[in-house]
């Protein structure tokens, strides 16, 4: 496994970001199919990122390394963060009538029964799982001007940030999954297991999204959404290489260094950030 980036920085940033009523209910290229997949993760966000919050501050103590305590630190930021910042998005889904609290609930109860009883390494593992999920995500929003001029101004800027976010801190699960001595063997197995969950459970909320919105028989946005998404040149089809990387023995989530298509968009981020935090390396200077 290679050494973790000894220059990293993550910045937990302020965003404040609101949705006014002109955003269109269909955000993403006017697509209900496409848009409601995207709907469905955000919902997922807050339950989700809470849970892998509470899977790092569980070893807390077992962590001795001042440059991963501050990344921790840094982490649980940047996550939270974006728990409120999607909370506000997912309050604009409801007021478009869509059922966000019942995807919600079966979500919480699903954390709830499963990762809680969790053991803390088993419950790292699925953290790290899902963190190389929203890392490779990040990089094909970020890496592709299409998926960004898909996205309407008022949301785009919410999904450019997390992402950014999310690459910086996408080592940080794994780190502390190996720090506290988790192995390949659970590594890779929580992996299948998450990536089977994950495109289940998110299909099933996607589909529900669909029908209560009347769009679930639109097979023309259905058709043109699996052409884009999931076709030869679709954008998930695309990630399938670096999803597999994850079951390489020796990998790290650093090998590939996307630091570059950060700085990209940085500036237009941090422009409309309300305060910036402190970073990993300041919390670290300090300690
Ligand atoms: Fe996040
Ligand atoms: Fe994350």
């Amino acid at each position: 496994m290679n050494a973790p980036l000894t220059d990293l920085e993550i910045v937990p940033r302020h965003m404040g970001f609101e949705f006014p009523a002109d955003t269109p209910k269909y955000w993403f290229a006017g697509e209900p199919w496409a848009t409601h997949l995207l709907n469905s993760l955000s919902i997922a966000f807050p339950p989700g990122e809470a849970a892998f919050v509470n899977s790092v501050r569980r070893v807390k103590d077992r962590v001795t390394d001042p440059k991963l305590q501050a990344e921790m630190r840094a982490f649980t930021t940047q996550e939270m963060h974006h728990s409120k910042e999607h909370e506000a998005f997912n309050d604009w889904l409801r007021s478009l009538g869509l059922p966000v609290d019942s995807i919600l609930q079966e979500i919480t109860e699903n954390i709830t029964k499963n990762r809680k009883t969790m053991e803390e390494r088993v419950d790292l593992a699925f953290t790290a799982a899902l963190e190389h999920f929203t890392a490779i995500l990040a990089e094909l929003l970020l890496g592709d001007p299409e998926i960004q001029a898909s996205m309407h101004e008022n949301v785009r800027h919410l999904w450019m940030w997390h992402a950014i976010e999310e690459i910086e801190h996408k080592a940080v699960a794994f780190d502390v999954f190996h720090e506290v001595g988790g192995e390949y063997r659970t590594r890779a197995l929580v992996m299948a297991i998450v990536t089977v969950a994950f495109i289940f459970n998110t299909s099933r909320f996607h589909f529900r999204m669909l029908r209560a919105d009347g769009e679930l028989t639109n097979w023309k946005s259905a058709a043109r959404y699996y052409w884009k998404f999931w076709g030869p040149r679709g954008y998930f089809t695309r990630l399938i290489p670096s999803y597999l990387e994850y079951y390489r023995r020796d990998f790290h989530p650093w090998q590939r260094d996307d630091r570059p298509l950060i700085q990209r968009f940085l500036g237009e981020i941090e422009a409309r950030a309300k305060r910036i935090g402190p970073s990993s390396k300041a919390a670290r200077a300090s300690a």
